[in-house]
């Protein structure tokens, strides 16, 4: 203070020797403000009883989609790359150990109507054994002490028996582990067995070891590690789920994104053929795998052992609302723009309606018996479906139109979501965004990639909407470091700042926005296309972004009712680089703070409870901050930028809170009426 003064007297003194006595008020005038302004001196307000909208249980969610090797490789833990021999090229991912005499075929049974048309036919003629080595996703993560459980689809051809040794090895050619079966009989078997680690390995291979002489036909050649969340066998990775459940999402968007569209219709991504027997799943391409020249992933394929039921399992287990996202009719625009003509829609309007059946349909029903068969009789309670990704131009709403129809006259109480395009703004954006209003829609998705300065300068974006038309759904956003898509992205502190800024914006206005995921979610990092992305991993370890703990900030923290936080009897929504939205929990009566600072000055700024008898003397607040904008988190580092709480002593109805240079608060304090 007394330097401001200081700074201030000088510069009148300055001021003084230029100007006349006129001139010299107005002056005094703007430095005054001027100096107010740097010391932020006006409170903040907080109208404790002026309850404004609900926040939607469903505010915070996240957005899956299997990009960056997010589901195979990644979130999916099958250690096995091409299982099933069903990769353009049949032996991808696998080497061949040779020996004189023997050899591997690939079979096709049935080119045209099997999901899973080829096996691997092995001929061993030698007293050596014969050996199959899968690389794994970038090689495998094995961990000392963990149990693998081996399975194999086997058939004798010829001779009665043969011995199949599952052998994990380190980089160096190092034996971790291994197990063997035998085979016997022609018929088709899954044989099973599992084995412990010795030792911890980030880049390990399998070897499968074939044994005794004979003709072995061998299929869906699979490794799991048993450590998988809730130790399902053939689960999904743990530590990936617990990064994701840590977060308590509202929602489960999946499975995309573009991959739902598909680079053509026949890659487009149905439902169907994810659920049931994973060795019946169809295996497709994945739209990624050469999507961008600099990232080619030419192995990136979808074996769909993590589908639809298992996206539903997920969100139940982590109290999320599934919300499928679901083909229209319509390919990748920026790929084939296939569509279908509007009178062959049938198929995929039937795929929306069997989806709901399979999530909430009785168990004799045809797909509630599926889901049941699956393990899972109970209702998975599927509130909501997105009808489309980024589509865009009349032919969506053509198409959407008639899906809205037929969803609504049979299920009339599923949310539908729909899309408004690829960017926040522009032609397509306003036509769609129009279109889709005079409809109704129940929920217009938007979603944006840019720079962190628009961020910064969007938080009153929703404050113009009517909150008596549609609800949005913000279901992509990330602030892009460089440029979208570019591979120099990074997941700095200056991008989860901005995103904290504008997420205030999206939470003050809850009666509008009833949902929000930052996108992409996982990201291998040695096989990732896209960047930033949420979390990334390696085939051992995971963390989360500073993305990351904002997402999670706000979603623990979200409350249930709005309440206004003012400066000057404004929303705080930029003035001063401060950004601010308060909440109500009623469950605990707590009201809840998030306090954006994205200047590089330590700000002390007084907060003034309005319409409130009494505080709890211990609130508690929780930083999120980095004097470093660029600074990351990573897998030697991964909480560089985390947060950290600290008690905060509250006395009577007004605190002075230090707002520190770059920084995101959650300030929560409990009110005693
Ligand atoms: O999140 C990556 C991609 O960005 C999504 O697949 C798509 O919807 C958007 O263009």
């Amino acid at each position: 203070m007394y330097n401001a003064i200081k700074s201030t007297l000088k510069n009148f003194c300055n001021m003084k020797k230029k100007i006349g006595i006129k001139s010299l008020l107005t002056a005094l005038a703007v430095s005054a403000l001027l100096t107010a302004n740097a010391q932020n001196t006006n409170p903040f307000t907080i109208k404790v009883n002026d309850l404004k909208a609900p926040i939607q249980p469903t505010m915070w969610g996240v957005f899956f989609e299997d990009i960056n090797m997010g589901a195979d490789g990644g979130l999916y833990a099958e250690m096995v790359k091409n299982r099933s021999f069903e990769f353009a090229n049949p032996l991808m991912g696998w080497k061949e150990q040779r020996q004189a005499g023997s050899n591997v075929l690939i079979v096709n049974r049935n080119v045209e109507h099997s999901p899973n048309p080829r096996f691997a036919r092995v001929t061993v003629n030698s007293t050596k054994p014969f050996g199959l080595i899968n690389e794994g996703f970038r090689g495998m993560g094995i961990k000392k002490d963990n149990g693998y459980d081996f399975s194999v689809w086997a058939a004798m051809q010829d001779g009665n028996s043969m011995t199949l040794k599952a052998e994990l090895v380190s980089a160096k050619g190092d034996k971790l582990g291994s197990a063997s079966v035998s085979v016997s009989g022609k018929e088709w078997k899954q044989y099973k067995v599992s084995f412990t680690a010795n030792a911890t390995e980030a880049k390990g291979k399998l070897n499968v070891w074939f044994e005794g002489k004979g003709v072995v036909d061998v299929d869906m050649i699979s490794l799991f590690p048993q450590d998988t969340w809730k130790r399902r066998p053939g689960g999904l990775r743990a530590d990936l789920v617990q990064l994701l459940a840590d977060m308590k999402p509202g929602f489960i968007r999946f499975p995309g994104g573009c991959i739902v569209e598909g680079k053509d219709l026949v890659n487009r991504y149905q439902w169907k053929k994810s659920v049931g027997k994973v060795e019946d799943r169809e295996v497709i391409v994945n739209r990624w795998n050469m999507e961008f020249a600099h990232k080619p992933t030419p192995d990136y394929y979808q074996s769909f052992g993590l589908g639809f039921f298992e996206y539903f399992q997920m969100s139940e287990d982590i109290g999320a609302e599934p919300l499928p996202i679901l083909n229209c009719g319509m390919a990748c625009q920026f790929n084939t723009a296939e569509v279908v003509a509007t009178d062959q829609l049938d198929p995929y309007i039937q795929d929306a309606l069997d989806l709901i059946e399979f999530a909430n349909g009785n168990t004799d029903s045809k797909w509630g018996k599926l889901r049941a068969d699956m393990g899972h009789p109970k209702p998975f309670n599927l509130k909501l479906m997105g009808i489309g990704n980024e589509n865009w131009g009349p032919q969506y709403i053509e198409r959407v139109k008639i899906f809205t129809k037929a969803i609504k006259d049979k299920y009339p109480n599923v949310g539908l979501v729909n899309s408004s395009g690829t960017d926040q703004a522009g032609e397509r954006f306003d036509y769609l965004n129009g279109e889709l209003r005079k409809m109704n829609a129940d929920i217009i998705d938007e979603h944006y990639y840019r720079d962190p300065l628009w961020f910064r300068q969007n938080a009153r974006r929703y404050d113009t909407y009517d909150p008596a038309s549609s609800k949005v759904f913000a279901g992509e956003y990330a602030a892009q470091s460089k440029a979208i898509a570019s591979t120099e992205n990074r997941n700095s502190w200056i991008c989860a700042l901005s995103e904290a800024a504008f997420m205030t914006g999206l939470e003050r206005n809850a009666g509008v926005v009833y949902m929000a995921s930052y996108a992409p979610l996982f990201a291998h990092v040695d096989a990732w296309q896209w960047t930033p992305d949420l979390i990334w991993m390696d085939n051992l370890r995971s963390y989360g972004t500073p993305n990351y703990y904002v997402q999670k900030l706000f979603s623990l923290n979200k409350g249930s009712q709005v309440v206004p936080i003012l400066l000057n009897n404004d929303v705080v929504a930029g003035q001063d680089s401060l950004f601010a939205t308060a909440s109500i929990d009623k469950s605990t009566n707590e009201l809840l703070i998030k306090v954006v600072n994205t200047s590089d000055k330590d700000v002390t700024k007084q907060f003034i409870f309005e319409g409130v008898k009494k505080l709890d003397p211990k609130g508690l607040i929780t930083l999120l901050k980095s004097d470093d904008l660029n600074k990351v988190n990573s897998l030697d580092e991964p909480k560089s930028v985390s947060p950290t709480e600290s008690p905060l002593a509250v006395s009577g109805k007004k605190l002075d809170i230090v707002l520190p240079a770059y920084s995101m608060q959650v300030i929560k304090v409990k009110i005693i009426n």
